[in-house]
């Protein structure tokens, strides 16, 4: 690949990025929307130059769950030392950045607030176009860069807060085919490792757990399965695992076969609700390059292999990030960045921190 002039581009050649005699532009993205220091540094031929992600499990731990202030407050504590970490590891320094983004929302608003000031102080130290970016939507385009996949494709996101499957058009273009209509999914394997006492976070200690377990030792509902549509509900289902819990005695293999029968409940419940998404497209005669799954939840490896056979099945290829790029990390911001900034796009730094911002809402922006 190549350095391709564009309009927007107007720093001078010599003060780019220099490999090989070729120029390639270069983004990094900070993510700070909930309990996850990330800062990722990617460059326009799909190459992540820095992947550093802090996690505040430790902090969390005592509390069961994300504790908003503390979140906040843990971002700031060490986010200079994970950009430092992010440039060091590269080989860069400020100055050879093309481009600053950060996660301005969704999510937890402290943190938001504290990922969003960094990048923009970056941004205007560094005199370089400042990238606000939708949480959602680098979760979304995170296989364009892992899998190179083309537009449209249809789309799986499957996180802590949102469960949803959506149509990708291109940047910016998404058409919203169905979501949860109570709990997501990583909200669901996480109230039910709770109520396992498993801890947190729930998602990989339920799957670490099922993987001793018989998926078929409780008989659990798979809510809106063959209804039409492609909305998602898993509150029924977290209600349910609490009923069949109560009065029994919490041992290991009672764990793990709660755990894997609710691991495979949801696999049915995403398979049957994926598959309508696929049929849904099919009969609109629109066409698509593959099924992409994202998300902290896509890092499970059930629901991986279940999609990926359903995807086989319907004749669709099947594109999944690496788990670690699944979950929330700063190289997903930066890619996206990369994917506007690219288009012309920046933003001013009169734009707020969002706790909420709907993927298929239109940016005015
Ligand atoms: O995308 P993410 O890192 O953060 C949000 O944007 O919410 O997703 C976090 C969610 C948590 O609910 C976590 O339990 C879930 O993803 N998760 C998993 C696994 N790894 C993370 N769920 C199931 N299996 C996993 N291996
Ligand atoms: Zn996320």
């Amino acid at each position: 690949m190549f350095f391709r002039e564009r309009p927007v581009y107007k720093r001078q050649r010599e003060t780019l990025y220099r490999l090989n005699e070729t120029f390639f532009m270069l983004v990094l993205g900070i993510e700070t929307s909930c309990d996850d220091t990330g800062v990722g540094i990617v460059d326009e031929t799909r190459t992540i130059r820095a992947n550093v992600v802090a996690s505040q499990l430790q902090q969390h731990k005592p509390y069961g769950g994300v504790v908003p202030e503390i979140a906040a407050r843990a971002h700031l504590d060490v986010i200079d030392a994970v950009l430092e970490e992010a440039l060091a590891k590269a080989g860069l320094s400020l100055k050879d950045l093309d481009a600053v983004a950060a996660t301005t929302g969704p999510g937890l608003i402290g943190g938001v607030m504290v990922g969003s000031m960094v990048g923009k102080a970056l941004a205007a130290v560094q005199k370089r176009p400042f990238l606000a970016i939708n949480h959602l939507e680098a979760h979304a385009l995170m296989a364009r860069l892992t899998h190179d996949v083309a537009f449209p494709y249809l789309l799986l996101l499957l996180s802590g807060g949102h469960c949803q499957l959506l149509l990708v058009r291109g940047i910016g273009n998404y058409r919203l085919l169905g979501r949860t209509i109570d709990d997501a999914v990583g909200e669901c394997f996480d109230k039910v490792a709770k109520m396992l006492g498993l801890g947190y976070p729930g998602g990989p200690l339920v799957e670490r757990a099922a993987s001793q377990g018989n998926p078929r030792a409780f008989a659990l509902p798979r809510p809106m399965l063959g209804r039409d549509g492609c909305d998602f509900s898993f509150s029924g289902l977290k209600t349910a695992v609490r009923t069949q819990l109560h009065g029994r005695t919490l041992t290991p293999p009672l764990v793990s076969d709660m755990a894997a029968s609710l691991q495979e409940a949801i696999a049915d419940t995403i398979d049957d609700r994926t598959r309508h998404a696929l049929d849904q497209i099919r009969k609109e005669n629109q066409g698509i390059t593959a099924l992409v799954a994202s998300g902290g939840a896509a890092s499970n490896a059930c629901l991986r292999a279940r999609l990926e056979s359903l995807a086989l099945e319907k004749g669709v290829p099947f594109a999944a990030p690496p788990p670690s790029l699944c979950t929330d990390n700063g190289v997903m911001v930066a890619w996206a960045g990369l994917e506007r900034f690219r288009r012309g796009e920046s933003d001013g730094f009169d734009v707020a921190a969002r706790p909420r911002w709907p993927l298929e809402e239109k940016r005015t922006a």
